[in-house]
């Protein structure tokens, strides 16, 4: 009668330990393969950010403006600051440029003076729609789509402005 008490205490060990193993490698291996299979996220394109307060902008005269955009790379959120020159055409009607000459993608700035966007570094002029001017870029400058809600501005991703083929000025 003891010898089969002690079979049962020592199966009954067996299966609670056996049990308790089971239950801490799920508990562990779950997640951890749920982790590894899962894709990673990737830059998410066409995410528009809040950049501006539109009533603040005057027409027709260039602003550059400051925002952040916060992206996924991996399991990894990043908060990256981005500018655009941002041009309100009329009460609901807005251009954001990159930042970026189209030549060798040097900052440009507004000269109020002649009107124009200009390039220090090769002297590129742009105008305020954004077409080449004058000088070596081979495209007019890239914009990021825009959205208006209300008051405030929305940005976009930037796109890529298509080379204009005759190009005058180059
Ligand atoms: S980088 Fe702007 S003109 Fe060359």
């Amino acid at each position: 009668m003891v010898a089969s008490n002690d079979i049962l205490r020592r199966c009954f060990c067996e299966r609670a330990t056996q049990f308790l193993g089971a239950l801490l490698a799920g508990g562990l291996g779950i997640p951890a393969i749920a982790y590894l299979l899962r894709p990673a996220n990737t830059i998410q394109p066409g995410g528009f950010v809040d950049a501006a307060d539109l009533s603040q902008l005057k027409l027709r005269i260039p602003e550059e403006v400051n925002f952040q955009r916060v992206r996924k790379d991996g399991w990894k959120l990043i908060t990256e600051k981005s500018t655009a020159w941002v041009v309100k055409l009329s009460e609901s009607e807005v251009v954001a440029y990159a930042p970026q000459c189209t030549h060798l993608g040097c900052a440009y700035h507004f000269n109020e003076s002649k009107g124009e966007f200009v390039c220090p570094c090769h002297t590129t002029n742009f105008a305020l729609d954004g077409r080449v001017l004058g000088g070596p870029a081979p495209r007019p400058l890239d914009r990021f789509p825009t959205k208006v809600q209300g008051s405030r501005l929305l940005i976009g991703t930037i796109e890529s402005a298509k080379p204009v083929s005759d190009k005058k000025g180059a």
